[in-house]
Parts: structure tokens; C-alpha cells; sequence
């Protein structure tokens, strides 16, 4: 098979990538492959919004503040001209969607409704009730198709060929039919989100956030940067972890603790709730730490998300999603009960590193979204801003992506990576399974929450890690394919998307060791300050074929704003 411009995942960044590049090629064919169906990628999870300075309801707000606010809640590692150029594109790409038909909530004049999120200045988050993700993936969609856009949907996407220099194409398993093919193209997009399922159990990720083209990334020889940086959403539902949206605090919503007291006055007096994400889920377990969380029956702990002063009609029109996963998975009705939440695994700051062009090491491969490290989000992402992210860079993504292949013939080979692969699968298939991936994926999780958590220290980071090398040598000796049919098999899926999972926690956790400070998202209790002298730059993993790894540590961009503390 040959593809001219390919993207891998059809998220918000993949589909607004192959949108672009449609629009923009004469002639070109453009293909988004994914392993499930376009509409039920993880973009269709966000719920609060997306960022972008118009200025609807605080005349005030302009895209510097939105710079600034950006700059800020990243602890000063985001790069600034990266930040700079998204907050600048925000309005604009903002009415494009709005003109491609996003449904977005209005307010009274008609114009987009923009509300309060965590660590903004402004009111400033685009929205569609609680949907804003959903509607987003939905339209982009439709706009695919209608720009004739093919899709190659339920292809579990393997690996990147390249000949040292220029991408060759892909390898992908054919989930219907279980054979695994080479796709050749000019240029490759990967845009395949975020890895924090590594984070099994306690992630409001959806299953298939697997870090699969991150880890192909590594594998191919990009390099990923900052993958230290994972990022714990506050709001998770109790028992499942899924997504309570930043939203429901920016309608009004109150955190309290198990003496009915609005802990955040301690914590970030003046934006209370609306803290940044990092300083929030810390000043939660904070709590929970020092006995003032609540306890459930299973051990579970957790603090309240207090809405029921909001009122019956607010929750409705701008929470209707959250009141129904409050009803569904932990039979409160957040109306006339505060919903019990705890942190949850939610964003990979780190990923696979480009340039502002969205460019990788390898010529004609691409990364765009979660999957991307630009860097625009630094150690701790604002919420709102990950929306905007993926649609900014999808669409530079797109357009570099047509520009190289308008200028390219096909590279020659890439198909000699079937070999590899095959055998890999074969060897996976034929292996006695003497553990069973559910426990294995169980343990991953136990071991990146418990060692690799909101908080950290060396010594259980230590620990942490030598029970994860301990867990990959189990599942490369004992875990094998007990389905040995072709066709769907989502045995042999899941089996690779872990062993995915596997190489990126490796890669997360032995770069938190390297990373003596506190910044962001990333909180030692061994050293609780962030120091600009010595670590204030970008991790830079390379992978040995000895499994080894090569650390660099990549120039920070701080041209506009100098490093000052963080004050909420
Ligand atoms: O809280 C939320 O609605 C999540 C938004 C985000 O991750 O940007």
C-alpha cells in the first residue's frame, strides 16, 4: 500500500493534521490510520474547553496574557516562542472550527461563552457544556470526510522504516484481517496522544492511550524529551478515576476536606480551586496525608468536589456529563451530594521531540498532539490548553507534512522491517503465557502510582524502579498471546500496546531519578524546590540497542520571561 501524507491516530491532532493537509495539497493522497474508529479516539474525553484569548467575556484578555499564564503554569520549561505561537493562533483557529460548525455554549450576544479554568488570569476557556472534546472530534470528522480524507480505521499501527535519514513508511497489523502489511509514504504523522495508562487503574486515559507512537518514536531512534512530566489531574471520580472537568471548579465548584473546610486558602489564597493543576492534586493529598481525606469502605481515599450550591439548573446545562458519570459509576447525584474524587494520571507534558515545525530527527516524520513534546506545556500543562495544542500543531503538522511530500518521490525499501516484526508477533504467539497480562498491567499501574506519584522520592523511586525492570523481565520471558486466532485479535493488541507501556515507563522513570528538583507536575519530597541553576532544561532520551539509555539536556527557551517563582 502507498500513502503520499499518513497520520497515525485519529485524535483532535490527527484529524485537524489531515484536515490541513487535504485542504492544502493538490492532489496528494492523505490517510489517517488508527486502531479504532475516528470518532472514539480520547479528544472525545476532554470535557472543559479549549483555551483561546477572544475576549468575550473579559474585554481585557489578549493572547500576551495567555503567553504569560501559559509560560507561568509550565514552571518556566515551557519553550516561550513555542507558547507564543500557539496562544497567537489560538483565536484564529478557534473561529475556524467555530465556522466548520463546533457547537460551541454562546452567551447572551451570541459570541463563543468562555469560562474560568486553573491557573488562567482570565475567563478564558471555550466551551460546549462539558462536551467541548466530543464535539470538537465529531465536526473534525465530518470535515475529513467531506475533504476526502481515507481513513484506515482498526489498523494497530507497529512501526516507523526509515533509512537512517528520511522515513520509508509503516508497519501495521490489519485488526480485521490480522495480517500485518508495510504501508509505504512519504510522510508519516504521528499523532498518537498521550501514555498515561502506564498509570493502570488510577488514569482518567482511555484504554487505548498507550504511548504506541512514542514508543515507536523511541524505538526508531527519536529522541523523547521531558517524559518525567506527567501530569495528575485533581479531579478524578473515586473509584474509576475518570475525569471529573476542571469546569465543574471553574463553575464554582469547592473542594473541602473531611472537616467541611475549603482546603485550597491554604494552598493558593487567591485562586483557590482555580489553582494550577500541579499545585492542586498536591495540596489534595496533602490533605489526604495528614488525615484529613476521607476513607471508603475499601480503603480507597478521597476529598469532596462540593457542587450542590451550584443548583440543579447550572449542573444541567453546564455539567450534564459530569452528573451523569457521578450517577453511573458512583451513584451520587452531584446535585444534592458532593462527588468524591482523588487525583488521576491524566497528561504526558513529555513525548516525541520536535521542533516548532513539528518536525523529528528523521526527515519526513512528523509528531503533532499528546504524542509531541514542542514544548508549549513545560512540567505542568493548563488546563484547556491541551485542546488547543492539538489542533495548532495538528494543523503546522499537516501543512509541513504536504509541503515535504509535494517536494519527494517515495524513499526506496522499508518493507525488510515486515520481517522483524512478523517474527516478533510469531515469537509473541507461540510463547507459553505463565503470566496473565491483567495482573501484569495491575502491577504496572500499582508500581507508577505508589513509586512515581504526585509525590516522590528517591529512595521509592528506587524501589519503584527496580520493581518495574523486574516486571519487564517477567513479561518479556513469561507473557505470551493465549488467542491465537487472526482475526480481531485483541489479546495480541493489548499484549503489544503493554509492552509500549512498558518501554515509556522505563524511559519515565529513569528520567525522574536523573531530576534532583521540584518543577511543575514533577514533586520530590527530597527536594522540594526548583532549581533553575542545575535542571533547568529538557530531558533527552535516546535509546541503545542494548536497551541502554543516552541522556542529553536540550536548551529551555526563556527569551521572553525570566524564571520567577510561582505564586497562586
Ligand atoms: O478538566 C478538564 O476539562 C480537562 C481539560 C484538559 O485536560 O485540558
Amino acid at each position: 500500500m502507498k500513502v503520499d501524507v499518513l497520520i497515525i491516530g485519529a485524535g483532535g491532532a490527527g484529524l485537524y493534521a489531515a484536515l490541513s493537509a487535504a485542504k492544502e495539497t493538490k492532489g496528494l493522497n492523505v490517510a489517517v490510520m488508527s486502531k479504532i474508529y475516528p470518532t472514539r479516539s480520547h479528544t472525545g474525553a476532554a470535557q472543559g474547553g479549549i483555551n483561546a484569548a477572544l475576549a468575550n467575556v473579559d474585554p481585557s484578555d489578549n493572547e500576551s496574557a495567555h503567553t504569560f499564564d501559559t509560560i507561568k503554569g509550565s514552571d518556566y520549561l515551557a519553550d516561550q516562542k513555542a507558547v507564543k505561537y500557539m496562544c497567537y493562533e489560538a483565536p484564529r483557529i478557534v473561529r475556524e472550527m467555530e465556522h466548520m460548525g463546533v457547537p460551541f455554549s454562546r452567551i447572551n450576544n451570541g459570541k463563543i461563552a468562555q469560562r474560568p479554568f486553573g491557573g488562567a488570569s482570565k475567563d478564558r476557556t471555550c466551551y460546549s457544556a462539558d462536551k467541548m472534546g466530543h464535539v470538537m472530534l465529531h465536526t473534525l470528522y465530518e470535515q475529513c470526510l467531506k475533504n476526502e480524507v481515507n481513513f484506515l480505521n482498526e489498523w494497530f499501527f507497529l512501526n516507523i522504516a526509515h533509512d537512517g535519514e528520511r522515513v520509508q513508511g509503516v508497519s501495521a497489523i490489519n485488526i480485521a484481517t490480522g495480517e500485518t502489511q508495510f504501508i509505504k509514504a512519504k510522510s508519516v504523522i504521528l499523532a498518537t496522544g498521550g501514555h498515561s495508562r502506564m498509570y493502570w487503574g488510577y488514569t482518567s486515559n482511555a484504554l487505548g492511550c498507550t504511548g504506541d507512537g512514542t514508543a515507536a518514536a523511541l524505538r526508531a531512534g527519536v529522541p523523547l524529551k521531558d517524559m518525567e512530566f506527567l501530569q495528575f489531574h485533581p479531579t478524578g471520580l473515586r473509584k474509576s478515576a475518570i475525569l471529573v472537568t476542571e469546569a465543574a471548579r471553574g463553575e464554582g465548584g469547592h473542594l473541602k476536606n473531611n472537616l467541611g473546610e475549603r482546603f485550597m486558602s491554604k494552598y493558593a489564597p487567591s485562586k483557590m480551586e482555580l489553582g494550577p493543576r500541579d499545585l492542586v492534586s498536591r495540596s489534595i493529598m496533602q490533605e489526604i496525608r495528614e488525615g484529613r481525606g476521607f476513607k471508603d469502605e475499601e480503603g480507597r481515599e478521597f476529598v469532596h468536589l462540593d457542587l450542590t450550591h451550584l443548583g440543579a439548573k447550572k449542573i444541567k446545562e453546564r455539567l450534564p456529563q459530569i452528573r451523569e458519570l457521578a450517577i453511573d459509576f458512583e451513584g451520587i447525584d452531584p446535585i444534592e451530594t458532593p462527588i468524591p474524587i482523588k487525583p488521576t494520571a491524566h497528561y504526558a507534558m513529555g513525548g516525541i521531540d520536535t521542533n516548532l515545525k513539528c518536525e523529528t530527527n528523521i526527515e519526513g516524520l512528523y509528531a503533532a498532539g499528546e504524542s509531541q513534546c514542542v514544548s508549549v506545556h513545560g512540567s505542568n500543562r493548563l488546563g484547556g490548553n491541551s485542546l488547543l495544542d492539538i489542533v495548532v500543531f495538528g494543523h503546522v503538522a499537516g501543512l509541513e507534512a504536504v509541503r515535504y511530500a509535494e517536494g519527494v518521490d517515495f524513499a526506496k525499501g522499508g518493507e525488510e522491517i515486515l520481517q522483524k516484526d512478523k517474527k516478533m508477533i510469531e515469537e509473541l504467539m507461540n510463547r507459553e503465557s505463565k503470566e496473565t497480562l491483567g495482573d501484569l498491567r495491575d502491577e504496572l499501574g500499582e508500581i507508577m502510582f505508589r513509586h512515581f506519584g504526585v509525590f516522590k522520592n528517591e529512595k521509592e523511586m528506587k524501589e519503584g524502579y527496580a520493581k518495574l525492570k523486574n516486571l519487564i523481565e517477567r513479561a518479556n520471558k513469561n507473557l505470551g498471546v493465549e488467542d491465537k486466532s487472526k482475526v480481531f485479535n485483541l489479546d495480541l493488541q493489548s499484549t503489544l500496546e503493554f509492552f509500549n507501556l512498558l518501554e515509556l515507563a522505563d524511559v519515565l522513570a529513569y528520567t525522574s531519578l536523573e531530576r534532583k528538583e521540584s518543577r511543575g507536575s514533577f514533586y520530590r519530597d527530597d527536594y522540594e524546590t526548583r532549581d533553575d541553576e542545575n535542571f533547568l532544561y529538557h530531558s533527552m532520551v535516546t535509546k541503545n540497542s542494548d536497551g541502554s539509555f543516552n541522556y542529553e539536556k536540550g536548551k529551555v527557551d526563556i527569551s521572553m520571561y525570566e524564571p520567577a517563582e510561582r505564586v497562586y
